[in-house]
């Protein structure tokens, strides 16, 4: 899928393919130095993480185990609740492990500020956070997050993992989507 194909729904491109794979590569470089000689695991939080756990997993030279878990805190909508349900827990046992959370987007911080406190209690060697973009004027809660992609505008974004209604997914870059798309 492309620009193209999005008609009029998208209002405009926010970040580019090529921005986001320079990005990614030097989150990258710089992971490969933090976890140098480390085991790491990589947690994707579905199904926003999806494109950027690709991505950034590839571009990473550093060995890795990779596991998923799925959350809930929106239903169809574009507000956070901050009630956050587990969809589907992590398989491994993350005792004693270097664990790296690997977000889409962080925007009131809500889910987040969840998962960490629930992930911190299962015992892990360390415990941080990678996210491809933040809304820094969205913030509810503080969170410390090592790695940063985009700091964005307080703007609802799709494409690259992020979803309105289950849809734009696919698109290879960010966006914003037209106001009549969401009703705004
Ligand atoms: P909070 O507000 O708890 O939100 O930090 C985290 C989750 O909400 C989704 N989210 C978005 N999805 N465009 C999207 O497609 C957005 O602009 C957006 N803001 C938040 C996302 O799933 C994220 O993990
Ligand atoms: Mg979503």
């Amino acid at each position: 899928m492309n620009e193209k194909d999005m008609g009029t729904d998208l209002e405009k491109v926010l970040i580019s393919k090529e921005e986001i794979d320079a990005k990614l590569a030097e989150l990258a470089a710089e992971i490969d130095k933090d976890y140098a000689g480390k085991d790491l695991l990589i947690v994707g939080v579905l199904k926003g993480a999806v494109m950027v756990m690709a991505d950034l997993a590839r571009a990473l030279s550093t060995p890795v185990t990779m596991d998923w878990m799925a959350v809930s805190s929106y239903g169809a909508g574009t507000k956070s609740s901050g009630v956050v349900r587990i969809l589907k827990d992590l398989d491994t046992d993350i005792a004693g492990k270097h664990v790296l959370i690997v977000e889409d987007i962080i925007d009131s911080g809500l889910t987040l500020s969840w998962l960490l406190s629930n992930l911190t209690s299962r015992g892990p060697a360390s415990l941080r956070v990678c996210t491809l973009l933040r809304k820094p004027e969205a913030a509810k809660v503080a969170i410390d997050v090592t790695y940063v992609g985009f700091d964005i505008p307080n703007e609802f974004v799709v494409g690259y993992g992020l979803d309105y209604a289950e849809k734009y997914r696919n698109l290879p870059f960010v966006g914003t989507l037209a106001p009549h798309v969401y009703g705004g």
